[in-house]
């Protein structure tokens, strides 16, 4: 593992701890957009960076979820909020930067607030196309620069402070990342301003 992905890895052990209480007011904007989201998949579905495991009361029951995060102290604080109600939830520690899953495995990725924080997010991106089926389904909840002049400045200003304290950055274009890792059919929605989106991608390969 690269000293840069170790960094933000160990940014996101140390912030586990207090993750939940911190993110807590920005939750009553999320929970409408994790129901949003989560009733979009089906079938065999991969949740990258699942965090502390906010969006698994939502899923539809009826799908396979792997739920995969670089972070072991994240990853425990989700396997113990939802192994004993989600039995059938896998939780791997992996990094989407190297997947270790089959090409075609996945009819359907998830991804909610996690490549603002990716190191490479190009090759995580392609990691993602690679493993998820031709024709299956992307889906994204991030946040992203805006492209309003003065508050995207504001935003390259500010980023350093959460990048610091754990590893997230608040001025990356993940449109555009999706599109430097070979993705085409991508369709975007404004979720609040233009800086959180909905994303939905269809994997065309
Ligand atoms: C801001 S948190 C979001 C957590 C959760 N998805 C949510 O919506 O609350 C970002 C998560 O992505 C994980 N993450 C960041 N880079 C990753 C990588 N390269 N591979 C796997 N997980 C990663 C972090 O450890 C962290 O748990």
């Amino acid at each position: 593992m690269d000293n840069l992905t170790l960094n933000i890895k160990q940014r996101y052990n140390r912030i586990s701890a207090i993750y939940d209480l911190m993110e807590k007011p920005m939750e009553v904007f999320a929970a409408k957009w994790r129901v949003d989201i989560t009733s979009e998949v089906y079938g065999k579905v991969l949740e990258v960076g699942v965090g502390t495991g906010k969006n698994i009361p939502f899923y539809p029951p009826n799908i396979e979820l792997t739920a995969i995060d670089f972070s072991p102290k994240m990853l425990q604080k989700a396997r113990t909020k939802y192994e004993k109600t989600h039995p059938n939830v896998r939780f791997l520690e992996m990094d989407v930067q190297h997947l270790e899953f089959e090409d075609n495995s996945f009819d359907c990725v998830l991804t909610s607030c996690v490549f603002c924080s990716v190191p490479a997010p190009v090759e995580g991106l392609k990691e993602i196309r690679r493993v998820c089926k031709p024709g299956g389904k992307i889906v994204m909840l991030e946040h992203v620069r805006s492209k309003n002049k003065w508050l995207g400045l504001l935003m390259d200003v500010l980023n350093p402070i959460p990048l610091y304290l754990y590893g997230a950055n608040i001025n990356r274009d993940t449109v555009e990342n999706l599109k430097k890792a070979g993705f085409e059919n991508i369709f975007v929605e404004d979720l609040w301003l233009d800086i959180f989106k909905k994303i939905i991608v269809v994997n065309i390969k």
